[in-house]
């Protein structure tokens, strides 16, 4: 196996970015000329041996910092596959973004990121209404943990509330502009 669909994509030509989703970081030569990428329907990648496979798991679980340039390589589609990480370049380049992460569900993008930047003693100021799960899960499920959740409710006072109310530092700002 000479082709790994991970690796740093292509660079953005000079081109709009509506013209580059077509094609930004998809190569047809990583699947046999095919102008549009499979959909690679697979959980699991092979190695080309168990020193690789341990190197991939580590680079991806951060036990491992890549040197400069290096490909993560493809581990498992949990962690990354080449449709996800292609919307992922596509979606950066469409933001103007330094990193993208794509989630299966709303959900589990929002509790990734929370458990990922809070820890015990930390608060979250977050504006209300919010989406019922992100909801419960600031004020039912983080609270158990000692996160403290501060609701903003806007005004020129809400920094001086606030200020008083909060107990540990603010590690995330939470804000919606929807709820249901
Ligand atoms: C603002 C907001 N956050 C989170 C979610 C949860 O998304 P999901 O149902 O994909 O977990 C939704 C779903 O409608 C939403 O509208």
């Amino acid at each position: 196996m000479t082709r790994r669909y991970k690796s740093h994509p292509p660079a953005a030509k000079a081109r709009h970015p509506e013209s580059l989703m077509m094609s930004h970081a998809y190569r047809p030569e990583w699947s046999e000329g095919a102008v549009k990428s499979p959909i690679f329907q697979t959980s699991t990648f092979v190695f080309r041996s168990a020193e690789e496979g341990k190197h991939f798991f580590s680079l991806a679980y951060g036990l491992l910092e890549p040197a400069p340039g290096e490909p993560r390589g493809l581990v498992y589609s949990r962690i990354n596959n080449p449709d996800l990480e292609i919307l992922e370049e596509r979606l950066c380049l469409w933001d103007g973004a330094e990193a993208c992460a794509v989630f299966g569900s709303g959900m589990a993008a929002i509790a990734t990121t929370l458990y990922e930047l809070l820890k015990p003693g930390d608060a979250v100021l977050f504006s209300e209404p919010l989406y019922g799960g992100t909801d419960h899960l600031l004020k039912k499920v983080l609270v158990r943990w000692g996160v403290q959740p501060v609701a903003i409710r806007g005004g020129k006072a809400a920094v001086q509330i606030v200020a008083e109310k909060i107990l540990g530092p603010v590690m995330v700002v939470v804000v919606a502009h929807g709820s249901h």
